[in-house]
């Protein structure tokens, strides 16, 4: 009897504890944000969110307001939806909000990667120096040899390259921009004379393209990876992929190409030099690539894909293109060497700027996760007072709580090319409720986990808008096809891709 007791006794506690790790007993206290446990323990409403974001919080902001939580597979997220509070959050300090625990469980889960105490502190101060000023100018120069071997190579007699061919747009763009980026980042094969110099760039586009193909498979797969959320057998794909890439981009394979970027180069170095071992670095080198890939080209998908449908805005970008290369003293011509265009030429394009923000207001959703490290009060920005738990996140997801708010940007759906500029040139301000909005958009997310590379992603956009705009006639092939939906298992994890790829025709113009 005594045994039978103890072991009722020890199962209903196992139960309760399960329960109550299940958030079953969890009560919103005093001043807390209004909570949803969703109806199913543990789990919570992860199935609601992982369907579709957007319609989720949407539902949730309708019924709750700007600020409530939310229980997503075992963790208590509070979405703050207010742009105009989200400062707060972006500058509380580290020891409040921290992001790098979340990042880390991520990074570790889809590339094996295990986050040394300083490498979000490497990844700033080597970003600082190669992807921004003077380091800027040289991964320019990098991107656009890059992009003059994948776009231009494979035409080859002016003759051919007259002739129409047709591609996916997404594919077309995606490819072009991530195969230049990888030449670019993770340098190009050596060649000793001039006369090799044409066989080494075979060798790049080739190599480049295989690279690009296993590349799209891992991202494909990637969401689910995140979400833990992939079937057996392509658990066992993406892992087959992510070994593979270890392989491929290993440290002592990277070293044997020619004209490695000093970004890649100096922070596999100091790694090296704080002790990380090398299988660590070779997993380092396949997140920097997916991190520096994984984004600008389907962000120029969209743009070249909103300016196909907005002939206004075609026109307007392509006469500040033409003019800025006029400018420079070049000469489009056939058979002539490709156009040089440097980070300087870039620099002056306040139309196609605006219509770079345009697109990412449009096509960047990233999910901004910070873990309350302490309880604390935040405060928003209408004054009032809510309670965060230590161990819950806050989660900002600026796609739907500022890019979309139709009071920020009015007709929030529509691509507006100028959108960002005011009649006489200068940047626009945005308001709601009469205020002043900092946070109007936000694809590179914010404070400390901030992407440092957004000028280097500028550029190679622009980069490559100059050379279609300028080398191709480009249109699509059906007409009146409409800009397809966004694939939505895809929010939360920056660029967003099309439900489905647009056939369009390009050739050379001369
Ligand atoms: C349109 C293109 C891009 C978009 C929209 C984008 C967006 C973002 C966002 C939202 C984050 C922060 C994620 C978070 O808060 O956890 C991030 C991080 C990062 N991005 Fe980008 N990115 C782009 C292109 C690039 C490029 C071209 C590079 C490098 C060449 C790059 C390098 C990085 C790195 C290294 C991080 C992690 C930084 C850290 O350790 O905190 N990104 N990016
Ligand atoms: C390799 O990249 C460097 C630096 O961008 C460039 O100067 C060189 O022409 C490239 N080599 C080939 C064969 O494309
Ligand atoms: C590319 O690498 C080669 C061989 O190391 C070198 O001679 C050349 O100057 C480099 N080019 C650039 C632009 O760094
Ligand atoms: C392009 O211009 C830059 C800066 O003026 C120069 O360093 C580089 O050699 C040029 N490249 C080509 C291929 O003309
Ligand atoms: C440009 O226009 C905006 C809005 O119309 C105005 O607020 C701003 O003062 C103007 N700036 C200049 C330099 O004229």
């Amino acid at each position: 009897m005594a045994l039978c007791e103890a072991i009722l006794c020890a199962l209903l506690a196992v139960v309760v504890g399960g329960l109550y790790l299940a958030g079953a007993f969890r009560k919103r206290r005093a001043n807390e944000p209004p909570l949803a446990k969703g109806s199913i323990p543990w789990l919570g409403c992860a199935l609601d969110f992982r369907r579709d974001g957007v319609d989720f919080l949407r539902r949730m902001q309708k019924q709750h307001g700007d600020i409530f939580t939310v229980l997503l597979g075992g963790d208590y997220f509070t979405f703050l939806m207010d742009p105009l509070s989200f400062g707060t959050v972006v500058k509380e300090a580290r020891a409040k909000l921290d992001f790098n625990e979340y990042a880390h469980e991520l990074v570790n889960k889809v590339f094996g990667y295990e986050p040394s105490q300083t490498t979000h502190k490497i990844v700033e101060s080597a970003s600082t120096k190669h992807l921004k000023g003077s380091g800027l100018v040289v991964m320019t120069q990098a991107m656009m040899d890059g992009l003059r071997t994948v776009m231009f190579h494979s035409l080859g007699s002016a003759e051919g390259g007259k002739r129409w061919r047709q591609d996916g747009l997404f594919h077309y763009c995606y490819n072009a921009v991530f195969r230049a980026g990888y030449l670019a980042l993770y340098g190009n094969k050596s060649h000793e004379s001039a006369t090799d110099s044409q066989e080494a760039k075979k060798d790049d586009f080739q190599h480049s393209e295989e690279v690009y193909n296993e590349f799209r498979k891992y991202d494909q797969l990637f969401p689910r990876l995140a979400t833990s959320t992939l079937s057996f057998g392509k658990r066992k794909e993406a892992e087959h992929l992510k070994r593979l890439f270890w392989d491929l981009l290993s440290v002592k394979n990277v070293y044997q190409k020619d004209n490695i970027s000093r970004w890649v180069s100096d922070q596999e170095q100091q790694l090296a030099e704080e002790g990380m071992p090398e299988y660590m670095r070779d997993r380092f080198m396949f997140l920097l690539l997916w991190a520096a890939q994984g984004n600008t080209g389907p962000a120029s998908f969209w743009l070249l894909l909103h300016l196909m449908k907005n002939p206004e805005a075609m026109e307007d970008v392509g006469k500040e293109v033409d003019r800025v290369v006029k400018e420079s003293g070049q000469e489009v011509k056939p058979g002539r060497e490709v156009i040089n265009i440097t980070k300087e030429m870039l620099t002056d394009t306040p139309v196609l700027d605006s219509a770079v923000e345009e697109t990412l207001r449009l096509a960047a959703a990233p999910l901004l996760i910070r873990a309350v490290v302490d309880d604390m009060k935040l405060k928003m920005n209408d004054g009032r007072e809510y309670a965060l738990r230590k161990g819950d996140r806050i989660g900002i997801f600026p796609y739907l709580a500022a890019h979309m708010d139709p009071e920020i940007h009015p007709q929030p759906h529509v691509f507006k090319y100028d959108r960002f500029l005011n009649q006489n040139g200068t940047k626009k301000e945005f308001y709601k409720n009469g205020e002043k909005v900092k946070y109007f958009t936000m694809p590179w997310g914010a404070g400390t986990s901030m992407c440092p590379g957004r000028f280097f992603a500028v550029n190679e956009m622009k980069l490559f808008a100059f050379l279609m705009l300028t080398y191709f006639e480009v249109e699509l092939v059906n007409k009146d096809e409409e800009v397809p939906p966004l694939d939505k298992t895809r929010y939360g994890f920056g660029v967003m891709q099309p439900a489905y790829d647009v056939q369009f025709r390009y050739r050379l113009r001369c």
